[in-house]
């Protein structure tokens, strides 16, 4: 049964459980639909097997061996995939400035962390990829990786699987800003396939709401008992349930359409700029400088001038971030402001 039909089902029985909001008692009447939906685990439809098949499902569209379901963001795969992974006391390899979950998950599991630095892309201000010698060091039972990063430079996977193996260690991927990529041959290699567990977060760039995101699991470890340490035992349904529409989204044809549909209207969009510089390695990252200007400098001109907000600016370049939902309208005015700069 799948978690959207089974929260459409109506509740015949007197249900003395929680929530005591009991889908009709709306404290917050805007959000009517959302009470509607919210039921709990203890709920006579039995939501726990219908979250389980769905996961199972996700699993095939996404060819792991597990697929998780998480309304805590990224921050909660990247936390219970070290929690899965390692004992406390061992050694952990992260980037020195990753997002503070790696830290988190490191110190929550007890573990040590090993700092590795990246070099950075001078001319655009930016972290580079990671690379195999950067994390070919023996004796650490995980290894963090962010990829892609947030200005979209992205790294080769299989190589770092690779050098993981030789070294006994297991790979994580922060693929947070990467929900797309399994669902369109112009994106870049999707990790879900290749590393140990991949963590993505739908809300970032895959139409998902806040904060729903995914763990994947490649290897033959089950995260559940870590998930179950970090996790609520009330999750709530209505976004569950989102995470389930989304994945069926994004592998229709409808969905691959509209992923190839943003590529077309970034390219062409690029094609007819000549007045800045385009970087990175995922185009649905526009990351952009242009000469006579920091990168702070340019963030604030199209700030000001033209209403519009990037994503991250450093001292060399900005990055505005698209995504599934971004329109060709929006890129149309994106285009008109940087020709005019
Ligand atoms: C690279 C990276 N990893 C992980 C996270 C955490 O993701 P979430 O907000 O889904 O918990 C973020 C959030 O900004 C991020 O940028």
């Amino acid at each position: 049964m799948s978690l959207i039909k089974l929260l459409r089902k109506q509740n015949r029985k007197l249900l003395f459980t929680t929530p005591s909001h009991a889908q009709k008692f709306f404290i917050f009447n805007k959000f009517r639909q959302f009470y509607k939906y919210d039921i709990s685990e203890t709920d006579t439809h039995n939501p726990q097997a219908a979250l389980s098949e769905a996961q199972n499902r996700a699993a095939k569209i996404y060819k792991t061996n597990y697929t998780y379901f998480l309304t805590n963001g990224s921050t909660s795969g990247i936390i219970a995939s070290v929690l899965a992974c390692t004992k406390k006391g061992d050694k952990v390899l992260i980037w020195r400035h990753a997002h503070p979950c790696h830290h988190n998950a490191v110190v929550l599991a007890g573990c040590e962390p090993v700092y590795y630095d990246l070099p950075s892309v001078k001319d655009w201000g930016i972290p580079d990829k990671t690379t195999p010698e950067l994390i070919n060091i023996k004796g650490v039972k995980a290894v963090i990786v962010t990829s892609p990063s947030y200005e979209g430079i992205v790294s080769d996977i299989k190589s770092l699987k690779q050098i993981c193996e030789k070294n006994g260690a297991y790979l994580i991927v922060d693929e947070a800003h990467g929900a797309l990529y399994p669902f369109s041959d112009k994106l870049p290699q999707s990790a879900v396939n290749i590393a140990d567990f991949t963590v993505q977060s739908l809300h970032k760039t895959a139409g998902g709401l806040n904060p729903t995101a995914l763990l994947h699991v490649n290897c033959n470890i089950n995260p559940e008992k870590a998930l179950s340490m970090i996790n609520t035992t009330s999750p709530s349904y209505p976004l569950l349930a989102s995470i389930e529409a989304n994945i069926n989204y994004l592998n229709t044809s409808k969905g691959r359409k509209k992923i190839d549909g943003l590529i077309t209207s970034i390219e062409s969009m690029k094609a007819s700029i000549k007045n800045v510089d385009f970087g990175g390695d995922d185009i649905t990252k526009i990351l952009i400088r242009k000469e006579g200007f920091t990168g702070y400098q340019l963030s604030e001109k199209l700030f000001d001038e033209f209403g519009i907000e990037d994503e991250k600016t450093n001292e060399i370049s900005t990055m505005l971030l698209c995504g599934i939902g971004t329109s060709s309208m929006k890129l149309e005015r994106l285009k008109k402001a940087l020709l005019k700069l």
